[in-house]
């Protein structure tokens, strides 16, 4: 059969999961909206070497965008994604249309507290409801031995881990690092909304995330750092959403390298578009 199968009703996805457990298959899930980067990739990539068959999701979730968001102006490439996704070998493409997911009556949401709290949720309190509710649903559906998700959406993968342990989902999350262009942009399917004025500046994200971690493990009070940070970026044209340091396992608010291990987390806007990064800190060693 060629591959990857493409799979659009939740039956077949199960039928197919179903066949490959009988034979002892380990299976691994790559949720996705599509638009697939090398960041996507390096995750089909990591799950084919911790698992026996692959599968990715392609579903653009319509939940997790509010109405004044880009939902229909979302990027759908769907011949290159599977063309991506057969050169690194996956099984199956699960890609359901939305009556799919969301029949007629469709009245269930989760709720979430704990990691979801604050950042992303300050700016899109829609989003992580939207995020849960489908990553539940299509753990539930593929019942997959791994799921796999980027740390570029670091608060999502917190989140999801919650959300896995606290459903007892019989699923280990797997977080991956981010894949950053040479110039230190994380890869976004958003960013193909750039203008190249705004793709000049957009790596100042990274830049300062990096230079203030440095300065925070060089000592330097982490609120003088963070005032810093989120003056250049606003310096840079961006309108800034956030510029945070949290304890990067519960995302609670640190004071310093002692609350930590500690992580920086940005979301702000350049011209329409909105990016988000994160990197670590580490932990106080020796001190
Ligand atoms: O990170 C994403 O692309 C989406 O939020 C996800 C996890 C596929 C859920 O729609």
């Amino acid at each position: 059969m060629a591959r990857p199968r493409i799979v659009r009703t939740v039956k077949a996805l199960r039928a197919a999961v179903a066949a490959w457990r009988r034979k002892g298959d380990r299976i691994a899930l790559v949720p996705t909206m599509g638009a697939l980067h090398d960041g996507h990739m390096s995750l089909v990539k990591l799950a084919r070497r911790r698992a026996d068959r692959v599968v990715a999701s392609i579903f653009v979730n319509p939940a997790q965008f509010a109405p004044h968001e880009d939902f229909a102006r979302y990027p759908r490439t769907w011949k290159t994604d599977l063309a991506r996704l057969r050169a690194e070998n996956a099984d199956l493409v699960f890609a359901p249309a939305l009556a799919e997911i969301y029949p007629a009556g469709f009245a269930t949401q989760v709720v979430l507290t704990g990691p979801a709290l604050g950042l992303e949720t300050d700016f899109r309190p829609h989003f992580f409801a939207g995020v849960a509710t489908v990553v539940a649903k299509l753990l539930i559906e593929a019942m997959p031995d791994l799921a796999l998700f980027g740390e570029k959406d670091y608060q999502q993968l917190l989140v999801i881990r919650r959300l896995a342990r606290d459903l007892d989902l019989p699923v280990k999350i797997v977080g991956a690092p981010i894949v950053r262009e040479r110039d230190g942009l994380a890869l976004s399917s958003r960013n193909a909304y750039l203008s190249p004025a705004e793709r000049a500046a957009a790596p100042t994200l990274h830049r300062v995330l990096e230079e203030s971690a440095a300065a925070i493990r060089s000592g330097e009070a982490i609120a003088t750092v963070l005032a810093r940070g989120r003056g250049r970026i606003a310096g840079a044209g961006f309108k800034l959403d956030y510029l945070e340091a949290r304890h990067a396992e519960t995302l609670a608010p640190v004071a310093s390298m002692k609350d930590g291990p500690v992580r920086l987390l940005v979301a702000a806007k350049i011209g329409a578009t909105r990016l988000i990064d994160n990197v670590g800190v580490g932990r106080l060693t020796g001190r």
